[in-house]
């Protein structure tokens, strides 16, 4: 009998900002997806895999903070991967256009298919809706597939921190990085 040859159907990818509370089926994926980015080393700032419930707490308290704004990606309707973007606080004029892109990682099963590069393209543009005309933004030099990913976009390398992260009582070098989103 002829083998009938099925072609796997590409997965469907989104990205979106978050601006409601999150339902728990994504509260829980978006828990696996931290927990498989932390386990495998790049875990925005965490480094040993914190209880269920703290990084329940800590998702909950990013989506409810007014300074907050969460951005995720979807690889067939289950989040995978996030970035976050930390508005100044109101007393500091000086700075008001200007915002920190933070805490971006896609989860190691769902890497390679561009997520990273939809969500910070979104991240971007949830930026300059809400009238930042820069974003500023930083990384352990370790993060070889990230700082290929900001330099690709544009982000303008201004400087190293020599004591920037410290891992299991070593030292990692950062990076600091800012792009103009809005040049007017
Ligand atoms: C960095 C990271 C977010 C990339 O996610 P991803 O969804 O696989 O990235 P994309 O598929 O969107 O790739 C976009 C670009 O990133 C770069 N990139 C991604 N993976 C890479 C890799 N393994 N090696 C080198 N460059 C890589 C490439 O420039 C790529 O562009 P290209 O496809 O045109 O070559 C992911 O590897 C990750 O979560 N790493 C750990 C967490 C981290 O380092 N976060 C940053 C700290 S703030």
């Amino acid at each position: 009998m002829d083998q009938v040859k099925r072609k796997a159907k590409p997965p469907e990818v989104s990205i979106e900002l978050v601006e409601d509370q999150l339902s728990i089926s994504d509260l829980n994926d978006l828990c696996d997806a931290t927990d498989a980015a932390i386990d495998a080393g790049g875990g925005f700032g965490w480094v040993e895999l914190p209880a269920r419930d703290i990084l329940e707490r800590y998702w909950q308290g990013v989506v409810t903070m007014p300074a907050r704004k969460l951005i995720i990606g979807r690889l067939d309707g289950a989040i995978c991967g996030t970035a976050q973007i930390t508005m100044p606080p109101n007393n500091n004029q000086a700075q008001a256009h200007a915002a920190q892109l933070n805490s971006i990682f896609v989860a190691p099963w769902a890497r390679q298919y561009g997520l990273a590069r939809m969500i910070v393209e979104h991240a971007e543009k949830v930026a300059r809706d809400a009238e930042f005309k820069v974003l500023n933004m930083d990384v352990r030099e370790t993060q070889t597939a990230a700082i290929a990913l900001y330099e690709g976009m544009g982000y303008v390398h201004i400087g190293s921190h020599p004591f920037y992260a410290n891992v299991s009582g070593e030292y990692i070098a950062g990076r600091y990085y800012y792009k103009v989103i809005d040049p007017q």
